[in-house]
């Protein structure tokens, strides 16, 4: 009896069409996204060479053991009238080829990994910046060690060429800390502080996620990497350093400014040196759990990422916001819940009058 070789081979075309075309699809969701591939400091460019390593190992293999299937099912497929093959049992030189072999690439590949991670454990040099980076349910606090303790939240501003020491700290659930273009991912364990290093080359500003699945809005948990130049970074820790601007008297930011520290209002959970904090080791920051907003104007992503912040789209003209729907900061202080369900931010309906001093104040806040 003829064994049908090709049946079935339609529906098989089928099946890998839609996954060649699934796959398109999904590398267009990459536009914006960071690659691996295109490393923007020394950790990662040996991440990179180790992963490419790693592909062309696997590929010789891969290569080798399905031509040698394939060319086994076509080569002795049944034919009509073909005879009942040679049985035969066991054969020494094969098998100890397919021993060895599988044996000395998995050796190479265990050497590569070794190689690098014994390179990246620890930076040639003394960190030139520290920084805690908290993990919280859903954004990252940036807490520096070095630069007189600057807290921030969801941008880590860092000096190009200088060695980045974060120490990885988690008091909820564990969270995993990868910024690609970078560093590869680390854990963020409660209770158990990991530490990685990295260095980025160029000035530019590095996308970061969550790489560790930590509860809904584990995909809302974004941050940023700023690299600026030795110079402009010392401006920008200067800056931090200071407290809060205050505002003019009776201007829209200090009636943004009254509704902010007011009873009932934002210093409940968010703290701002030269307001409800004397400096940024005042140790009622420890009381309050949304992210410190002292310098906030100077920040572009809101809430883990979940809404970008941008003031030319936030204008106020005579005390109206002119564009308020392409305005992220009024669609998170309109409605939290809705963007990012789940978070700690539950606050009273606020009218568009009260977002917009608030978004006056907060944009301030350089
Ligand atoms: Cu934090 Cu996922």
């Amino acid at each position: 009896m003829r064994m049908p070789l090709f049946r079935g081979v339609k529906r098989w075309g089928k099946l890998i069409s839609a996954l060649l075309l699934s796959s398109f699809l999904l590398a267009a969701c990459g536009e914006n996204s960071p690659s691996v591939l295109n490393p923007a400091g020394p950790v990662a460019d040996r991440e990179r060479i180790l992963f490419w390593f790693i592909l062309i190992v696997a590929t010789i293999v891969f290569v080798a053991v399905e031509g040698m299937l394939i060319y086994s099912i076509i080569r002795y497929r049944e034919r009509p009238n073909s005879p009942t093959p040679r049985q035969i049992h066991g054969n020494n030189t094969i098998e100890v080829i397919w021993t060895v072999a599988p044996s000395i690439f998995l050796f190479a590949v265990l050497i590569g990994t070794i190689y690098t991670m014994v390179n990246l454990a620890q930076p040639k040099t003394p960190a030139d910046v520290e920084v805690k980076a908290v993990g919280h349910q859903w954004w990252w606090e940036f807490d520096y060690v070095t630069q007189n303790g600057i807290v921030t939240a969801d941008s880590l501003y860092v000096p190009t060429g200088a060695v980045v020491q974060v120490d990885l700290v988690s008091n909820n659930v564990i969270h995993s800390f990868w910024v690609p273009e970078l560093t590869g991912k680390t854990d963020v364990i409660p209770g158990h502080n990991n530490h990685l290093w990295f260095t980025a080359d160029h000035t530019g500003t590095y996308r970061g996620e969550c790489a560790e699945y930590c509860g809904d809005q584990h995909a809302h948990m974004d941050f940023n990497v700023v690299a600026y130049d030795p110079n402009t970074f010392q401006t920008w820790v200067h800056m931090a350093q200071a407290n809060a601007a205050t505002p003019a008297a009776g201007s829209l930011e200090q009636q943004g400014a009254k509704l902010f520290a007011g009873s009932g209002g934002c210093t409940g959970c968010h703290g701002i040196v030269g307001v409800n904090l004397t400096s940024y080791a005042d140790t009622r920051a420890a009381g309050l759990v949304g992210p410190n907003l002292t310098h906030f104007g100077s920040r572009r992503l809101i809430a883990g990422g979940v809404l970008s912040w941008d003031p030319t789209s936030c204008a106020i003209v005579n005390g109206q916001l002119v564009n308020k729907n392409n305005c992220g900061l009024y669609k998170w202080l309109q409605d939290p819940q809705g963007f990012k369900p789940g978070n700690d931010m539950i606050i009273g309906q606020l009218t568009d009058t009260q977002i917009t001093q608030l978004i006056a104040y907060l944009e301030s806040l350089q």
